[in-house]
């Protein structure tokens, strides 16, 4: 890997980066949104995509442009960039996706590297082999081996300072996933695209995509920039930026436009069954559903129906992109992630599944930022309450030490009283001013908190088995109490009268 990506911040897995793509003269902040640009189609000018949208850099296919007499010619002697009308960076794909669609195409990774090269790409990609999920093992590692083929023809390719993709594949075998990242990542190319998550997102198999990233992270140095490939559905980048996805491309706007599909940040809607807008951009302040409906086949005006829908649905991707960033910004990305992980099921197994990887992601994750929001159960899995556990393991106790949820008595017999506040669990009251113990948690606390904060308990037991440890809870549930250990002595605070 060459050094061409910078991480400025953290949080979670997520991070803002800045990638310097010298071929293009620019430095491309991330997380990046690529509109994907069809060579035949520009539903909307390229130009506008960076005045407008704010684009810094798009993909297109080499290999379309390659097999269409009618522009290749053109692109050779302009140069992509003047054929496009866009002087940001330019990523292209190679012909892969094709390959996957079609079975066989007609290029080596040799020739469209060249080619990518003279038309002046300034990211290029080799033909990896783009398995599907489900496939049995033993294809999965046959095509793993084509693509790590391709991999070293593209290190060998004469490329001057154009950057290289080195795609990660693997199909839904994490292992094979991580082995294939750890190979990319040894390789000299510059960008690290997940592959053929296609199948996974079109059928919202959000779950899944986590595992695959997740792995490929796993073998990937961590200052890799990710791409995930195919991926710009609003409503699931902020769970792929946590997970630790840099770049994404956008063909959904265009492609769910042609259906008189409208995306938000929670799901696709259907033009023709709106009523009311919910958003504000330029396109739907100025126009009702019942308006656009009413422009369909009229062309009359400026743009068609279809070119607003597409601007509509790539105004809310760049407007989520910009909320996933200033949610980095301030520390509250997986307080995002679970706002979106309401709007659809889907989102929520995504979640639950990055929340497997808590100790993966709490090495990335600052330890100290803006105030924890507990907003759901899966609040207790985040990173910093396991953080907190593995603190406790490493806190001095003394002999008699009580744990309260409530104030401290004003006479007692132990050495010490520490806080308990669930989801975390117990600590001594220096401690409570600090991050996350600051957390904001609501009144009405809900099992799986009390649960996390039971293992606290645990935990600082597990370390001290010498000290004599009580705990005065706020009428925890019996699945929590459970999970204390037996010899740490209970009191319910409630029988108690405080
Ligand atoms: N576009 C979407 N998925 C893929 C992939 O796996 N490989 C390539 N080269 N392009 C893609
Ligand atoms: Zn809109």
């Amino acid at each position: 890997m060459r050094d061409h990506f910078e991480i400025r911040d953290h949080d979670a897995a997520g991070r803002i980066g800045r990638l310097e793509v010298p071929r293009a003269g620019v430095t491309v902040e991330t997380p990046a949104l690529l509109p994907v640009v069809n060579p035949n189609v520009l539903t909307i000018e390229p130009r506008r995509l960076a005045e407008e949208f704010g684009a810094e850099m798009l993909i297109t296919n080499s290999y379309i442009i390659r097999s269409t007499d009618r522009i290749r010619g053109r692109v050779l002697d302009q140069g992509l960039h003047e054929f496009l009308g866009f002087d940001g960076a330019i990523m292209t794909d190679s012909g892969s996706f094709q390959l996957a669609e079609y079975g066989d195409i007609d290029v080596t990774t040799e020739e469209i590297i060249e080619f990518q090269r003279q038309i002046g790409s300034d990211v290029a990609t080799p033909v990896d082999v783009p398995t599907p999920p489900d496939v049995d093992r033993d294809r999965a590692e046959r095509e793993l081996e084509t693509t790590r083929t391709a991999l070293a023809d593209a290190e060998a390719a004469d490329t001057g300072d154009m950057l290289l993709n080195a795609p990660v594949q693997g199909s839904t075998f994490p292992d094979l996933r991580e082995e294939a990242g750890r190979h990319a990542s040894a390789t000299d190319l510059d960008v690290f695209p997940v592959g053929a998550m296609v199948p996974l997102l079109n059928s919202y198999r959000y779950a899944e995509v986590v595992e695959a990233v997740r792995a490929a992270k796993r073998g990937l140095d961590p200052d890799a920039p990710v791409h995930l490939f195919g991926a710009g559905h609003p409503m699931m980048l902020a769970l792929a930026v946590a997970a630790g996805c840099d770049l994404f491309d956008s063909a959904a706007y265009a492609l769910m436009a042609r259906d008189g599909r409208y995306l938000t940040v929670s799901g696709t809607e259907h033009l023709e069954e709106m009523e009311y807008f919910p958003c504000s951009c330029p396109v739907c302040a100025e126009h009702t559903p019942a308006e656009l409906r009413q422009m369909d086949g009229g062309g009359t005006a400026d743009r068609s129906a279809e070119e607003l829908l597409a601007e509509h649905n790539l105004h809310v991707t760049f407007e989520e992109l910009r909320r996933v960033k200033a949610a980095i910004r301030s520390g509250d990305l997986l307080q995002l992630v679970d706002r979106r992980a309401r709007g659809h099921p889907a989102m929520l197994d995504g979640l639950r599944t990055l929340l497997d990887h808590a100790d993966e992601i709490e090495r990335t994750d600052p330890v100290s930022k803006d105030a924890f929001f507990y907003t759901s159960h899966e609040s207790a899995r985040r990173p910093e309450v396991r953080r907190h556990h593995d603190r406790l393991s490493r806190l001095a106790v003394p002999d008699r030490l009580l744990l309260t949820e409530s104030d401290a008595p004003s006479d007692h017999e132990y050495d010490a009283v520490w806080r308990v506040k669930p989801p975390f669990g117990p600590f001594p009251r220096a401690l409570s001013e600090t991050y996350p113990l600051t957390a904001e948690v609501p009144e009405r606390l809900d099992g799986a908190a009390q649960v996390a904060a039971a293992e606290g308990v645990a935990s600082l037991a597990d370390a001290n088995p010498d000290s004599d440890l009580t705990l005065g809870h706020d009428d925890w549930a019996a699945r929590a109490l459970d999970a204390v250990p037996d010899r740490v002595e209970t009191e319910n605070l409630r029988h108690l009268g405080r």
